[in-house]
């Protein structure tokens, strides 16, 4: 008999339902949210409002794709937490709303546990190496930037995280200065493809053991923006591919340092990298060659997998649900809850 799981995804601006049939993906629907393009970052009451509009059709879409009937389902995993609030509350109040319903059992599942179990959803047809445990995690998001011991798909040891801000905030918050859309990401990665990275030198951290600190990057990179501006009103336009390759090389070299590290000092053999910022092609290049430089093997997650997406929570959600871990209709949502 197989285990069918639905999964919901709401945590921050993407509203995501999947299916997960015995760890295999039948569906993943992500909807984003355009209504936050103009205000240049996620308008928290504007994203649950949308939130609220999209779970139906999201759910409904997501069960037709993968060619089963709610019946079918034995149980529905829901993001709990981290997240905003209000955008982590439409999902649960659904999740619990189809879970009494429907006479299933409900499943709440951290959503950084869902970014690194992402790395074991199969898809059918597509050969995959999954990672073997334990292995050394790089999670690196918008609002997360931390280095994971994962010894089993439950035990997961943070040996260092930022003390300020993310990486994926960085890359966001650098971007803004230099007038691209939120989120700077993506565009950033796109524009270094053609720019020089040694073009300029920004400022790195100086923290201790495997902990990561942005901030200090951050106000350098405005402080060289704002100088140049002053002699050169055009500095931006003329520099923007050289400004986004030197940003993004410094970003991959602070977060590599901890990584080496890590991979030196913990003798595992395996890492992998989740969460948004793991969609970057200069982080995946720079993880692949120290792979091979460091004999260890590299786990890069499909690009679907990397940005929020439902999937995950379903894969996590299937895990939990073999272990009998089943939340009850009293479970409220977190914004903050750490591994
Ligand atoms: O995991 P995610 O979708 O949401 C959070 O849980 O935060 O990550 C979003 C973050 C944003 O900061 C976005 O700019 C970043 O991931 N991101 C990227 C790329 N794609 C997404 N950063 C750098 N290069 C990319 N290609
Ligand atoms: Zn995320």
């Amino acid at each position: 008999m197989s285990t069918t799981i639905l999964a919901i995804e709401s945590s921050c601006d993407d509203t995501s339902a999947a299916i997960i049939q015995d760890s295999y993906l039948l569906s993943n629907i992500v909807a984003g949210q355009d209504v936050h393009f103009k205000y240049g970052g996620v308008v928290p009451e504007l994203a649950s409002r949308a939130h609220q509009q999209n779970i139906i059709p999201v759910v409904d879409l997501a069960i037709k794709k993968a060619n089963i009937t709610k019946n079918d389902i034995d149980a529905i995993a829901f993001t709990r937490g981290p997240g905003l609030l209000g955008s982590l509350l439409v999902g649960t109040s659904f999740a619990k709303g189809f879970a009494l319903a429907n006479k299933i059992p409900l499943i709440d599942v951290n959503h950084l546990q869902g970014h690194i179990l992402a790395h074991f959803i199969k898809e059918k047809n597509i050969e995959k190496d999954l990672p073997n445990f334990p292995f050394l995690c790089l999670l690196v998001s918008g609002g997360h930037s931390q280095l994971m011991l994962v010894k089993n798909f439950f035990d997961m040891e943070t040996i260092g995280e930022t003390i300020d801000d993310a990486a994926g905030e960085a890359f966001d918050k650098c971007g803004k200065i230099i007038g691209l859309p939120y989120p700077a990401g993506p565009e950033v990665d796109k524009l270094a493809a053609d720019g020089n990275p040694q073009a300029f030198v920004f400022s790195k951290p100086k923290v201790k053991g495997y902990d990561y600190s942005f901030s200090g990057l951050k106000t350098s990179f405005l402080y060289s923006v704002r100088d140049s501006v002053a002699k050169n009103p055009n500095f931006v336009k003329e520099n923007t591919k050289d400004l986004c390759a030197s940003l993004q090389y410094t970003i991959i070299e602070v977060l590599m340092n901890k990584v080496r590290k890590a991979i030196k000092e913990t003798g595992i053999k395996e890492i992998a990298v989740a969460g948004g910022v793991s969609a970057n092609s200069g982080l995946r290049s720079a993880l692949i060659e120290e792979g091979k430089k460091s004999k260890i093997k590299v786990h890069i997650p499909p690009f679907k997998f990397t940005t929020d997406n439902a999937a995950m929570i379903g894969i996590t959600g299937y895990y939990k649900y073999l272990n009998s871990e089943f939340a009850d209709l009293s479970i409220v949502p977190k914004a903050r809850m750490p591994l």
